[in-house]
C-alpha cells in the first residue's frame, strides 16, 4: 500500500479508536498504541526513510497533519475525562461540613474563669482592677500592714525572702498599701494576683498561689456596706440560694476582722466552707499610710472603710470540685479540657 494511504488507513483507524474509549486508562493505552515508541505512527515516520526524496516531503506533511488532529483529539477527551473524575470526587464532599481545624483550640484555665467572673461581678459595684509587685519590701507587706516584727508570717520558714532583705509577697494585701500611698480617697479597688509561702506542697498548699483582694475606703464606709458587698459578691458566684455567714476573727490589718463561711446545696454537700479573710480597715494602717504620704488624706476620724482577700485556687477548687490543689498547675489537658 502507498504510504500516503496507510497514513490515512491509521488516521481514521485512530480517530475511530479514540472516539470510542470510555476512560482515562484505554485512552492511555490508545495514545500509546499509536504515540508510543513502537507505536504504528511511529513506525511510519521510520519508514519514511525508504521513500524517494520526492516522495518524502507530501508524505511527511501528511504525517504531520495526522499527527496534530490525533494529539488534540487525545487532549480533548483527556480534558473531558479529567473533568468528570473531579466532578465524581467533588460529589463524594459535602461542603456543609463544618472543616477540621488543623490545631485542637484551648480553653481558658479554669482559675482565669473564675478570675474573669469575679472581677465582672465587682466592676458591676464600681471596683477598677489595682496592681503592685510581686516582689516587695517588709514595709509594704507587713510594717503598714500594723503586723509587728515578731509576728510568725515574717519569720524565715514562711516568708521567701531575697538576699536584700525585700521578699515575694505573702499576700496580695500589699496592694492596698500600695493603692492609698498614690490615691486619696475614695478608694474601691480589686486586686488580684500571685502571692507565695514556704509552705510543704501538697493537695491543698501551693508555694505560689493566687489571691484576690479588696478595699473601699470612703467616708461614711459602714458595717453594712461591707456586709452587703460581700454578700452579693458570694451569692453572684456561688449563687442565689448561698447562705454567707461571718465568723469573727483576728487579723492584724482589720478591726473588727470576720472570716466569711458559704454553704451552697450543690457545693461540697451542703457543707459551711471557710472562702475570705475581711474587716473593717484597721485606724493603724490609715495612720501608716498618711505617715508615708505626709498628709491625712486616710484620717480615721473621717474616712473608714473594709478589705478582703480570698484564695483565688480554693475558690477554683470549691467550684469545680478538684480534690488536689496541684491539678490547677500540672498543665494536664485531660483536666483543663474538662472545665470548657
Ligand atoms: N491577707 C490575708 C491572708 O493572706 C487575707 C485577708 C484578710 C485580706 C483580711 C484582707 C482582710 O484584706 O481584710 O490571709
Amino acid at each position: 500500500m502507498p504510504m500516503l494511504d496507510q497514513i490515512d488507513t491509521l488516521f481514521s483507524e485512530a480517530q475511530t479508536e479514540i472516539a470510542a474509549v470510555t476512560d482515562a486508562a484505554s485512552l492511555e493505552a490508545a495514545r500509546v498504541k499509536f504515540f508510543g515508541r513502537q507505536g504504528q505512527l511511529s513506525q511510519i515516520g521510520e519508514s519514511m526513510k525508504t521513500l524517494s526524496k520526492e516522495e518524502r516531503p507530501a508524505v511527511g506533511k501528511r504525517l504531520n497533519e495526522v499527527r496534530q488532529t490525533l494529539t488534540a483529539a487525545l487532549d480533548e477527551r483527556a480534558k473531558t475525562f479529567a473533568a468528570q473524575r473531579d466532578a465524581d470526587a467533588l460529589a463524594q464532599v459535602d461542603l456543609t461540613l463544618p472543616g477540621t481545624p488543623p490545631v485542637p483550640a484551648g480553653s481558658l484555665h479554669p482559675s482565669t474563669q473564675l478570675l474573669d467572673r469575679a472581677v465582672q461581678i465587682f466592676r458591676r459595684m464600681g471596683f477598677a482592677l489595682a496592681d503592685g509587685p510581686d516582689i516587695e519590701d517588709e514595709w509594704h507587706c507587713f510594717d503598714a500592714l500594723n503586723t509587728p516584727a515578731d509576728h510568725p508570717a515574717r519569720n524565715e520558714q514562711d516568708t521567701f525572702y531575697l538576699p536584700d532583705g525585700r521578699l515575694l509577697r505573702t499576700h496580695t494585701s500589699t496592694v492596698q498599701i500600695r493603692t492609698m500611698e498614690t490615691q486619696a480617697p475614695p478608694v474601691r479597688i480589686i486586686a488580684p494576683g500571685a502571692v507565695y509561702r514556704r509552705d510543704e506542697v501538697d493537695a491543698t498548699h501551693l508555694a505560689q498561689f493566687n489571691q484576690f483582694e479588696g478595699l473601699y475606703v470612703d467616708q461614711g464606709v459602714g458595717l453594712a456596706d461591707f456586709k452587703g458587698t460581700l454578700e452579693f459578691f458570694f451569692r453572684e458566684l456561688f449563687g442565689p440560694g448561698t447562705a454567707v455567714r461571718f465568723r469573727p476573727h483576728f487579723f492584724p490589718f482589720t478591726e473588727p476582722s470576720f472570716e466569711i463561711d458559704v454553704k451552697s446545696a450543690g457545693l461540697r454537700g451542703g457543707q459551711w466552707m471557710e472562702v475570705a479573710g475581711c474587716g473593717m480597715v484597721d485606724p493603724a494602717v490609715f495612720e501608716a499610710v498618711n505617715q508615708k504620704r505626709g498628709d491625712d488624706a486616710y484620717d480615721p476620724e473621717v474616712v473608714s472603710g473594709f478589705a478582703f482577700g480570698f484564695g483565688l485556687d480554693r475558690l477554683t477548687m470549691i467550684l469545680t470540685g478538684l480534690p488536689d490543689v496541684r491539678m490547677l498547675v500540672e498543665n494536664d489537658v485531660r483536666m483543663l479540657s474538662q472545665f470548657r
